[in-house]
């Protein structure tokens, strides 16, 4: 199975931004992890991140066939970006959303997720171990 993993913008500042809300983990300790958890579990794994909506979309669309699941956090753009909510519904790639912070509970613009229209799981405020747990989602349900 191959796996896609998406980050949007500033998540690449993991360890820098707000400690409070994210915790003291670097992004560097995000793709450790998240290459462990594909080795442990047998899988391949792809890791991108971009601070650019237009990226993000390509990123997506270059997926097509070539990808069996994709996990995401599409940050700031959850809560407004139409074109990567489209972007997964054009290649029907099984997806899921990934939040760090429990984004039900802090501003309400937060409450709203695009992207998580187009996705078949949600996990949010789990941390770093959220995008564990989706992978283990994906490889569970589309292995
Ligand atoms: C986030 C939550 C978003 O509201 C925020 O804009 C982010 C990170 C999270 O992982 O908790 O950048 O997606």
């Amino acid at each position: 199975m191959k796996i896609l993993v998406i980050n949007g913008p500033n998540i690449n500042m993991l360890g820098i931004r707000e400690p409070g809300i994210y915790g003291t983990n670097t992004y560097g300790d995000l793709l450790a992890l998240i290459q462990t958890s594909a080795k442990e579990m047998g899988v391949q794994v792809k890791h991108f991140q971009s601070n650019h909506e237009g990226a993000i979309v390509d990123e997506i669309q270059a997926a097509y066939g070539k990808f069996d699941g994709i996990v995401i956090n599409p940050a700031a753009y959850t809560h407004t970006s139409v074109a990567i909510l489209d972007a997964l519904k054009a290649v029907g790639i099984p997806a899921v959303e990934v939040h760090i912070s429990d984004v039900d509970n802090r501003e309400e613009f937060r409450k709203i997720s695009y992207a998580g229209l187009a996705c078949v799981k949600t996990i949010k405020g789990h941390g770093l171990q959220g995008y564990r747990e989706a992978m283990e989602y994906l490889v569970a349900q589309y292995g």
